[in-house]
C-alpha cells in the first residue's frame, strides 16, 4: 500500500519540454528515499509536486491519500514537511531560529504574533536541540552559516509533525564535519519508527545517511531505477545515473563513490 504518496505516469511539462517524464513512484509508510541523479535531471521538480507546489501536467499524484487537483492544498501542505532552498529564500533574515521554527506551526513564514503557545515553543525549542542548534535559538536566522541554516530548516519542517518529509539536498554547501553531522542526525531521524515517511534529494552517496531504505534515480526527467537501496544502489545504476563509469563502496552503513581512472 502506497498510502504516503502514489505518482502514476507524472510529467511536468514547461515551454514543450518534459521537466519531469511519465514518472511512476510510489512512498509507503516508514519508507526513507534517497533521490539521486544530475543536475537538471528534475529531482527539486519531483519534490515540488510531492509537497503539492506543482500540479501534473498529465498522470496523477496522490499524497497522503488525497489526489492533487480535488483537494485543498493549503490543509494538504500542513502534512508536508519541506526543506529546500526555494523555501530557504521565503524566510525572513531578521526572525530569530526559534522564530523561524515556530511560525511553521502556524502555515505561514513571517512571525505575527508576539504570543505563541507554550506546547508550540517548547516544541520547537526540543527539535532545535535534536538538530542541534540549542546555543542558537536567539540568533537572528540571516547571520547563521549554511550549515545552521540547513538545520534550522530541518527543524522548521519538523515542528507541524508532518507525515511526509521532503528534503531537497541538505547538505549541499556544508564542509565535511558539518555534513558528516548532518548525516548523523538525520540517520537517527531516519532510524526513529516515529520518525514521518522521508525522501531525500542528494548528489552524493557519501551522503546517504544509516537508516534510508529506498533509492529513485532519475535522469533526464525519467526514472532509472526504484527500489531498496541494498539491490538498486548499484555501481552500473550510479554509472548510468550520472552519465560516467564509477565504483561504488560500501563500508558498514556508508557509501561511498569514485569515478574509474582513465586508460
Ligand atoms: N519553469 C521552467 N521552465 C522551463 N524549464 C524549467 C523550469 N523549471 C525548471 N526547468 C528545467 O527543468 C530541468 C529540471 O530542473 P530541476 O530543478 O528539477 O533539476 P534538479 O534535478 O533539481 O537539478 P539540480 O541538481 O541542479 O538541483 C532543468 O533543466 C531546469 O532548467
Ligand atoms: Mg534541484
Amino acid at each position: 500500500m502506497s498510502d504516503v504518496l502514489e505518482l502514476v505516469d507524472v510529467s511536468v511539462v514547461r515551454e514543450g519540454h518534459a521537466l519531469i517524464d511519465q514518472v511512476s513512484w510510489s512512498i509507503s509508510e516508514g519508507e526513507r528515499w534517497v533521490i539521486l541523479g544530475p543536475n537538471g535531471a528534475g529531482k527539486t521538480t519531483l519534490l515540488q509536486v510531492a509537497s503539492t507546489y506543482l500540479f501534473p501536467s498529465t498522470g496523477t499524484a496522490a499524497i497522503l491519500g488525497e489526489k492533487l487537483g480535488s483537494v485543498d492544498v493549503f490543509e494538504l501542505r500542513q502534512r508536508i514537511g519541506l526543506a529546500g532552498a526555494s523555501m530557504m529564500e521565503r524566510l525572513p533574515s531578521d526572525q530569530t531560529v526559534l522564530q523561524v521554527v515556530l511560525t511553521a506551526a502556524y502555515g505561514m513564514t513571517v512571525s505575527w504574533r508576539e504570543q505563541y503557545e507554550t506546547t508550540d515553543e517548547q516544541r520547537a525549542l526540543a527539535l532545535l536541540d535534536r538538530l542541534g542548534m540549542a546555543h542558537l535559538t536567539g540568533r537572528k536566522f540571516g547571520t547563521l552559516s549554511e550549515g545552521e541554516r540547513k538545520r534550522t530548516l530541518i527543524a522548521r519542517a519538523l515542528m507541524t509533525d508532518p507525515e511526509l518529509l521532503l528534503l531537497d539536498e541538505p547538505a549541499a554547501g556544508l564542509d565535511l564535519g558539518g555534513r558528516e553531522d548532518l548525516v548523523r542526525r538525520l540517520g537517527a531521524l531516519a532510524q526513529d519508527g516515529f520518525a514521518p515517511a522521508m525522501a531525500m534529494v542528494t548528489h552524493h552517496v557519501e551522503e546517504i545517511a544509516p537508516g534510508f531504505t529506498h533509492v529513485l534515480m532519475i535522469r533526464q526527467g525519467k526514472v532509472l531505477t526504484a527500489g531498496p537501496i541494498d539491490t538498486a544502489l548499484t555501481a552500473r545504476n550510479l554509472s548510468l545515473c550520472f552519465g560516467l563509469p564509477l565504483t561504488l563502496e560500501r563500508r558498514g552503513d556508508r557509501w561511498s563513490a569514485q569515478g574509474l581512472p582513465l586508460g
